[in-house]
């Protein structure tokens, strides 16, 4: 065959090539693709062996790349797998799971047991504050909330038994930036493992793994798969953490279907120019509400008045399209006045697809470490591939509703 993109597993080669490139030929190799530009779709549950004996040494080795039985997965899922594990230099491998709270649980249940403490930020994704405040806890496992801005502080509230410092950077509603150079610095003087949740920013825009961080987790749903129609997630470990995650995940039998994975697969070939246009469409869009009377704040890491701006700046190498604003202070009617009437912006959850969205967002009631205060009602974007100016012009009938409306 050979005409597949030069590549060998674990040989590191790939580590010298630019992101775009690693995304085009990431897990497309000449033995799982033939002749055919992309990994074919296997639908598998039974893998027939040679003979008993062929049987017998499979069961043994459980060595990743390694055909057994279909949860273990075939070349589909192998090859995001490894594309995925390319962009994280450092990391031996990933781990997929079939949503992003999904990753996020099989992380933590990796490092975690019964006694342990986690110390978790305040700012975080809210159904991983509900995983940790019900599934954690029952198992004896106690969650501490701390304030996104800590930094090297969190050296002042590791305790005798903190076992692993979750992060999410930028937080996915509020979007304060953390300083993980300093929290993985306290966390590898003490001990502790570090997950981050990267979803926001990418591999592309924060390789976790080479920044120290054990776990570097992906709600792919996001912005791999990049077209809102599949749900995925994925767990990139160091060579320490790798072996005791995959045996996690395979405990609890955890398994991403063949066409999920080659969609998230084909999403992954365009990520890079995806996100510099969700990234110059996002700008546009916030630095232009940032004019408004209406709009007393814009939170997006990339604006200089964003919490953790300058830490943004030293960490990130680009920003991606989600943002909030807070308006000036209308009741959330008017808000809803605003949203409602939208063209080119959808309601609903989920972000990193094409297309533009527009959430309310009410972060008070998810902090219990921090104060949320703000002037006025929030509203979060994904600012999707639409041309900003007809985004900004569609936002723009919408404050005009929202004045109506005050
Ligand atoms: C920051 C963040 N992490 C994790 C998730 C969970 O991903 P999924 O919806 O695939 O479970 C989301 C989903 O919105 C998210 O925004």
């Amino acid at each position: 065959m050979g005409r597949g993109p030069d590549h060998t597993e674990g040989d590191g080669m790939s580590d010298d090539l630019r992101d775009e490139t690693k995304l085009v030929s990431g897990g497309r190799r000449p033995e799982w693709t033939g002749p055919i530009v992309n990994p074919p779709i296997h639908r598998a549950s039974t893998i027939l062996f040679e003979d008993c004996a062929a049987l017998k040494h499979g069961a043994g080795r459980n060595a990743d790349g390694d055909f057994h039985y279909g949860r273990r997965g075939t070349p589909t899922q192998w090859a995001l797998a490894e594309a995925l594990t390319e962009l994280e230099p450092g990391a031996e491998g990933t781990i997929l799971y079939p949503s992003g709270v999904a990753a996020i649980a099989g992380a933590l249940l990796t490092v975690l047991k019964s006694g342990d403490e986690l110390l978790m930020v305040d700012s975080v994704y809210g159904p991983t504050r509900a995983f940790c405040d019900t599934v954690l806890r029952g198992m004896g496992i106690a969650t501490r909330y701390y304030d996104p801005s800590i930094g090297a502080g969190i050296a002042e509230i590791v305790g005798e038994r903190t076992a692993a410092i979750f992060l999410e950077s930028p937080g996915s509603l509020t979007f304060e930036v953390q300083d993980i150079p300093a929290i993985v610095a306290v966390a590898k003087a003490r001990g502790i493992v570090t997950l981050l949740d990267n979803t926001w920013a990418t591999p592309l825009f924060f390789p976790a793994i080479a920044a120290g961080i054990d776990l570097a987790i992906l709600a792919c749903t996001k912005y791999i798969v990049g077209h809102s129609d599949a749900m995925l997630g994925s767990v990139t470990a160091t060579p320490a953490h790798y072996p005791a995650l995959r045996r996690m995940s395979q405990l609890f039998g955890q398994y991403v279907s063949p066409d999920d994975a080659y969609l998230a697969s084909r999403g992954l070939r365009t990520l890079a120019v995806r996100l510099r246009a969700h990234e110059a469409g996002g700008l546009a869009v916030a630095r232009w509400l940032e004019t408004r009377p209406e709009v007393a704040g814009v939170l997006h890491p990339a604006l200089p008045g964003c919490p953790g701006h300058a830490l943004w700046v030293r960490d990130f190498t680009g920003a991606t399209g989600l943002f909030a604003f807070i308006l000036d202070g209308g009741p959330a009617s008017a808000r809803a006045a605003l949203i409602d009437g939208l063209r080119h912006f959808g309601i609903g959850y989920s972000w990193g697809g094409y297309e533009s969205l527009a959430l309310p967002i009410d972060p008070a009631g998810l902090r219990t470490a921090t104060a949320w205060q703000a002037a006025g009602p929030a509203i979060r974007l994904h600012i999707g591939l639409e041309h900003p100016d007809d985004l900004i012009a569609d936002l723009a009938a919408g404050l005009d509703r929202y004045t109506e409306s005050k």
